[in-house]
């Protein structure tokens, strides 16, 4: 099935989780991962790959050694990464955001260098997005970030209530039918 289609029968069977009916644009690809200093990273983190867009992107600038964890909840996507995305790598993690800190145990790992999350936040109840804010920042390392966008503007209170300081960036040139974007970087 083309990537497109999938998403959007997805996004129709799921729509408050699946979050978007097209994957994001090379232009929010780019600006999101900007922020992110490849040269430092060890362990990288993505919150609801999707289809790949960003992992795609995140590996080609990660230097050999890195490894890039990927949460992702729905299990057609994680086959779809499975078969699309042959990296050593990329290690793909079927459970949700909220199992963040318990499933980098398993590996070993207590804090990532960078968590980038394509989350659709504002559909999920306050428990739910208190939940992975709280899983994050135990998961972040001290000079860490955390990288994520939304559609709207509307999840900056609760960001400066969980970090010290969070930077935002309003990106216009999403390409239809994605939407213009707000891009967030938080820091412990
Ligand atoms: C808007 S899509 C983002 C896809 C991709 N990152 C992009 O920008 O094109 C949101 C993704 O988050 C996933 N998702 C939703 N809830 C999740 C959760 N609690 N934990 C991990 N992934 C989740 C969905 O299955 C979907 O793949």
């Amino acid at each position: 099935m083309k990537d497109s289609l999938l998403l959007l029968s997805n996004f129709i069977k799921n729509p408050k989780e699946v979050g978007s009916v097209a994957p994001s644009s090379k232009f929010l690809t780019k600006e999101i991962t900007k922020n992110i200093n490849f040269k430092a990273s060890k362990t990288i983190v993505e919150l609801g790959p999707g289809l790949g867009t960003f992992t795609k992107a995140i590996l080609k600038k990660s230097k050999q050694g890195t490894r890039l964890f990927c949460f992702e909840v729905n299990k057609k996507f994680c086959s779809h990464l499975e078969n699309n995305i042959i990296d050593e790598r990329m290690v793909l993690i079927t459970a949700g955001a909220e199992k963040l800190s318990s499933n980098l145990k398993k590996f070993k790992i207590k804090e990532a260098d960078c968590i980038v999350s394509g989350l659709p936040f504002l559909n999920f109840s306050e428990p739910k997005k208190m939940e992975i804010l709280r899983e994050v920042k135990n998961s972040l390392s001290d000079n860490g970030k955390f990288i994520l966008f939304q559609y709207t503007n509307g999840l900056g209170r609760l960001l400066e209530s969980h970090f010290s300081k969070v930077k935002r960036r309003f990106v216009p040139l999403n390409v239809p039918p994605s939407f213009p974007s707000f891009i967030y970087v938080c820091e412990k």
